[in-house]
């Protein structure tokens, strides 16, 4: 065993801090504290027990010579814990004169080490504790998408040192997507000279423009690579935090960008045209072969990352070498394509002592026992995935993409989408929807940070602290014992390390929250509605009362009292008052949030009538904006002095193909 120590007591006194509460997160499974503190500027002696001792060497070499002396009583221990413990599992133990950390291996010293950082706030005195601990998942990740926006490796060093405090274990690298290659291969040159450049810093100005990528070096091009020699170097930093570095490298679909770089790789040979590889080509396999080879060569990671999400497979019905291997592998099916190229490369890594991780998506193939699957979609998912007998780390959207707003959207920078606050990621329990031998299969959480909309290192951090914070907790304290106001208050502390530490963390006590409206009062509540346009499945809010209850929505478009229209024309409903009364003001309450689609209404009308057959119009309105607000809410209405029973609202997307949602009709 070989331990650290030199990043072990250099960790601790890295933390020189303003004096705040004490703060333990993730909170460790067994805490008892003890009076008093251990002095670090008072003489101690270093004594390594056990195989422990092997490493005493390398630390007499840097410590500091009066904090190491044979004069004093005062002690640190290190000792070898238990064989039977968990890898990760340590005891702590301080007083006044005596520091005592027991692990089983350096995986266990190295959570120590974070434990310890944390009690030793100021940097020089550490409470006194009585620590016993283990983490609940083993494998605790955060991602990081550095291909839709890159990012410095300093940076991603400095998320590996914020990573490793909060013990997590790894960090996975999305390193290929259509924006931009941003790993080295010496092999494929063009992927770094073509694939990592495009015209537009903004992924956004460049997804909705021509999408162009540019040599390297072209005046004004946005991007950049990592060369391999700094990702070995990355992996080494992170290794010795306890860290490893998951490298993702997507296929069969989001490679547009090799796909321009290599045209011959996709079904029609052309550049700019195509997403997915060719799977009925054999140079797509050679060529994922040799990349994964040299992926290998400097990510010593167990897990290879292979994406295998979202493909759209567009051009495999009616390219040749398409049909012929789907010909060859009996099947008129194109997903059993994805399905082959997903089995071959995981036989690929398999045959190298490795093993795949892909994205839900990879779930049917019959892929090699130990495969892992990162279900990202519903939850489901996880259970298809158990059923099929492999691992599953749990990354859902609606807990763990943290690319979603996190505090009310109005004042946010533009996110993707949803509404994620703190309290949200904190909520999730992995598993709870799994039987327990299902559950067995779970080997860990994971956070992702998509990039779409996170344009530089600063943002990133911002969008990342300190909501992974409650995928540490999740991940290594458990989620038998959930108390979100202790946990709030632990967080509140660590943001306000963070962010007296140079780190853009979100400022957790100016939190807003979410959109809490009280329930209203008006003359169409109980109302009947008439659904000239049903409601979409999938948005159904709370059926078909939704709209006339009293209550209105939060931030979250996915909550009951948010009720989804899609397509043209798509939101077309009559309310009946039951009898012809005076009306002085209709209206509705519209959200937008462009990142899934949903807009206010491009056009907007309200016509009333006493009969039901001939109607008034009583309000038009048109909305020729698609891009701004980004998410909000708005009240749509009419006033005036009608008599009216039967009250019509109808709109239309502003963009086609949109949604649009809405949580109440108000009549008064
Ligand atoms: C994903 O979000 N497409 C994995
Ligand atoms: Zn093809």
């Amino acid at each position: 065993m070989k331990i650290h120590l030199k990043h072990y007591l250099v960790g601790l006194c890295a933390v020189a801090l303003p004096a705040m509460a004490q703060t333990l997160l993730p909170q460790p499974q067994q805490v008892e504290w003890k009076k008093g503190n251990f002095n670090w500027q008072k003489p101690y002696r270093l004594e390594c027990r056990q195989t422990v001792a092997e490493t005493s060497a390398p630390v007499q070499q840097w410590l500091p010579a009066k904090a190491v002396t044979a004069e004093t009583k005062r002690v640190v221990i290190l000792e070898k814990g238990n064989p039977a413990w968990n890898d990760e599992a340590y005891q702590l133990y301080v007083s006044a004169d005596t520091v005592k950390v027991c692990a089983k291996n350096e995986a266990g010293f190295i959570a120590a080490r974070a434990t310890l950082a944390q009690l030793t706030a100021d940097g020089q005195q550490t409470r006194a504790v009585m620590i016993s601990d283990s983490p609940a998942y083993r494998y605790r990740g955060a991602m990081l998408d550095v291909s839709r926006h890159f990012y410095p490796i300093e940076f991603v060093k400095k998320q590996v040192d914020l990573l490793a405090r909060y013990k997590f274990n790894r960090l996975h690298l999305h390193l290929t997507d259509a924006a931009g290659w941003r790993m080295e291969i010496k092999r494929y040159p063009r992927l770094t000279e073509l694939a990592a450049w495009r015209t537009d810093s903004l992924w956004k100005t460049w997804w909705d423009g021509e999408r162009k990528y540019v040599e390297e070096g072209t005046p004004g091009a946005y991007g950049g690579y990592y060369t391999q020699r700094e990702l070995r170097d990355l992996v080494d930093y992170a290794l010795e935090r306890g860290i490893t570095i998951i490298p993702e490298i997507e296929m069969p679909a989001h490679s547009e960008e090799v796909l321009t770089a290599y045209p011959c790789l996709s079904c029609t040979h052309e550049p700019y045209k195509q997403a997915d590889f060719c799977p009925g080509s054999i140079s797509t396999y050679d060529f994922l072969e040799n990349v994964l080879k040299e992926v290998m060569d400097v990510f010593p990671s167990a897990y290879i990352h292979v994406g295998g999400d979202e493909a759209a497979k567009a051009s495999w019905p009616t390219c040749p070498r398409c049909q012929a291997k789907m010909k060859e592998l009996g099947t008129t099916d194109v997903n059993d394509l994805q399905t082959h190229l997903i089995a071959h490369m995981g036989r690929f890594l398999k045959s190298h002592g490795r093993t795949l991780i892909g994205w839900d998506e990879v779930i049917d193939g019959n892929l090699e026992k130990g495969t892992t699957v990162m279900v990202w979609r519903g939850l489901e998912n996880a259970t298809r995935a158990a059923a099929h007998g492999y691992d599953v780390i749990l990354s859902p959207g609606a807990y763990c993409y943290i690319d979603a707003y996190q505090d009310s959207p109005a004042d946010q920078p533009e996110a993707m989408g949803a509404y994620l606050p703190l309290k949200k990621v904190y909520s999730f329990v992995p598993g709870e929807n799994l039987s327990p031998a299902h559950r067995a299969h779970i080997v860990g959480v994971q956070a992702n940070l998509w990039t779409e909309h996170v344009p530089s290192a600063a943002h990133a951090e911002y969008m990342m602290w300190p909501r992974l914070l409650a995928i540490s907790e999740i991940g290594w304290n458990g989620t038998k014992y959930k108390d979100y106001d202790e946990f709030h208050q632990r967080a509140v502390n660590e943001t306000q390390y963070l962010r007296a530490n140079g780190v853009n963390a979100f400022d957790l006590k100016k939190e807003k929250g979410d959109r809490v409206q009280s329930a209203i009062k008006h003359k169409a509540v109980g109302a009947t509605v008439i659904w000239n346009k049903k409601y979409h499945r999938s948005y159904p809010g709370n059926g078909p009362t939704t709209l006339t209850d009293g209550k209105l929505g939060g931030w979250n478009y996915g909550d009951k009292p948010w009720l989804g229209f899609l397509g043209k024309d798509c939101f077309d409903v009559t309310i009946d008052l039951g009898k012809v009364q005076s009306i002085s003001e209709v209206g509705a309450d519209f959200l937008q949030c462009t990142g899934p689609w949903i807009y206010f209404p491009g056009t907007f009308t309200i016509s009333a009538s006493e009969d039901g057959k001939t109607y008034k119009t009583l309000f038009e309105k048109k909305n020729p904006d698609k891009n701004f607000p980004y998410y909000k809410t708005e009240w749509w209405s009419w006033k005036g002095k009608a008599k009216a029973r039967y009250i019509r609202l109808q709109g239309d997307p502003v963009v086609h193909g949109g949604w649009i949602f809405v949580d109440e009709i108000i009549v008064k």
